[in-house]
């Protein structure tokens, strides 16, 4: 959201400075292209797909006005008064100051070449693990840039897959990221020809031992690589920040801020609780209150008080985009810290390829499809002051996709 609003770019040597991680970006991108296309080439007639969901982000300049646009029609993530004409209005006008950040990240969002790597090398650990289940292959499906989710049901469907796994890349979940993508899901089928293809859902996986495991490994990296004195490194404060949401959307009862905390809490469990840390929130926009505190504001107080080396550690997102590699890297960790006197602002990386993130993925997606359920208890139920008739239509058609039943509230469309 708002952070999409700002958002994407990056690179794969995450653990090198933004600054370097930008010069190597084009030709990373290359490379990664030339993967996808090989991969890509081989997987014809797969058995299982898996459609990997996320927002997605602009791959050239030229596309950003159209991810704006898609991000602020829709209702799911923000309400705007008027806001078929509102929507694209506020799109157009932060068009050009959004593509400023992606050229200083590279040009454009690496979003989709990390998805597709990720999908890429999960479902060949799925082939090796869950044969009877194979061949599996990658699906991406974007809420607001290309491939859209809807473009890419009608490929799987043209392709004869015959059993979707619809995998949020959103490890915690909200109703304003997966939600969102669930609901592209059902209207494409409610609008369309019914779907012919077996369904499962994975909608939130925040507390998985192997994703808990990749975020440990990579904190435990980045403090020895950028603080050799151990007296120092002893001493970084650990800011895990996560996009931040309206209070509104809270208020409504959305499990994001709870599916946060219970991930920052079982990574420090696994570090033995050996930093001093907090949870922080990012990429607040407009006058209305959201989640609190901010990333930006509680750098400045933390130096302030004399904790001049910090380590920000993106814990919601799965791969780089522009809330990390701009935002963090280059507004925070760069500019804010040279600003504020801090002595060494330090970035952890999103768990990108880890091995670990792979067998994680692999392992959820594996045991989702030899054990279930086709969908969790906790995707059917609708937020206690949920007004949304999008979110009733969702659970509505998932329950009766994967055969689950209706649950109260699922049918009263307000
Ligand atoms: Fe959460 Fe509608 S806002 S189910």
């Amino acid at each position: 959201m708002a952070a999409a609003l700002s958002s994407t770019m990056a690179s794969a040597a995450t653990r090198t400075s933004p600054r370097r991680q930008i010069i190597h970006f084009g030709q990373f991108r290359q490379r990664q292209l030339a993967t996808t296309a090989a991969a890509t080439a081989g997987a014809g007639g797969a058995k299982t797909g898996v459609l990997m969901l996320n927002m997605g982000g602009p791959r050239t300049a030229d596309d950003v006005e159209m991810f704006l646009r898609r991000l602020f029609e829709d209702r799911d993530i923000i309400k705007l008064p008027f806001q078929s004409w509102l929507g694209p209005l506020i799109a157009k006008r932060r068009t050009p100051s959004i593509i400023e950040k992606y050229n200083e990240i590279g040009g454009g969002s690496p979003i989709y070449d990390w998805t597709k790597k990720q999908g890429d090398l999960l479902c060949r650990k799925l082939d090796a693990i869950s044969p009877s289940t194979g061949p599996h292959k990658a699906y991406i499906g974007f809420r607001y840039a290309a491939p859209l989710t809807e473009d890419t049901l009608q490929q799987m469907e043209a392709d004869g897959v015959k059993r979707c796994v619809a995998f949020s890349q959103y490890p915690q979940y909200s109703c304003t990221t997966s939600g969102s993508s669930m609901s592209a899901i059902a209207q494409h089928f409610t609008k369309n020809n019914p779907t012919t293809m077996e369904w499962g859902f994975i909608d939130r996986w925040g507390t998985h031992p192997g994703l808990i495991r990749t975020f440990a490994d990579n904190i435990r990296k980045t403090l020895q690589e950028n603080f050799p004195d151990e007296s120092k490194r002893k001493k970084v404060v650990l800011l895990f920040s996560a996009h931040s949401v309206p209070q509104y959307v809270m208020d409504r009862g959305d499990t994001y801020p709870s599916e946060i905390g219970a991930t920052v809490q079982l990574v420090m469990q696994e570090l033995g609780f050996s930093h001093p840390y907090r949870l922080v929130w990012q990429s607040k926009v407009g006058p209305l209150p959201w989640l609190k505190p901010g990333t930006e504001e509680t750098i400045k107080v933390m130096v302030k008080r004399g904790h001049r080396n910090l380590m920000l550690i993106p814990i919601a997102f799965v791969n780089e985009h522009i809330e990390t590699l701009h935002e963090l890297d280059i507004e925070y960790a760069e500019e804010l810290g040279k600003e504020c006197g801090a002595e060494k602002i330090a970035r952890c990386p999103t768990p990108n390829d880890h091995p670990a993130f792979i067998d994680a993925m692999a392992d959820i997606v594996s045991k989702h499809l030899s054990q279930g359920p086709r969908v969790s208890p906790q995707l059917l139920m609708r937020c206690p002051e949920c007004t949304n008739a999008n979110c009733a239509k969702q659970k509505a058609w998932i329950g009766k996709i994967t055969r689950s039943g209706s649950m109260p509230g699922n049918e009263q469309h307000q």
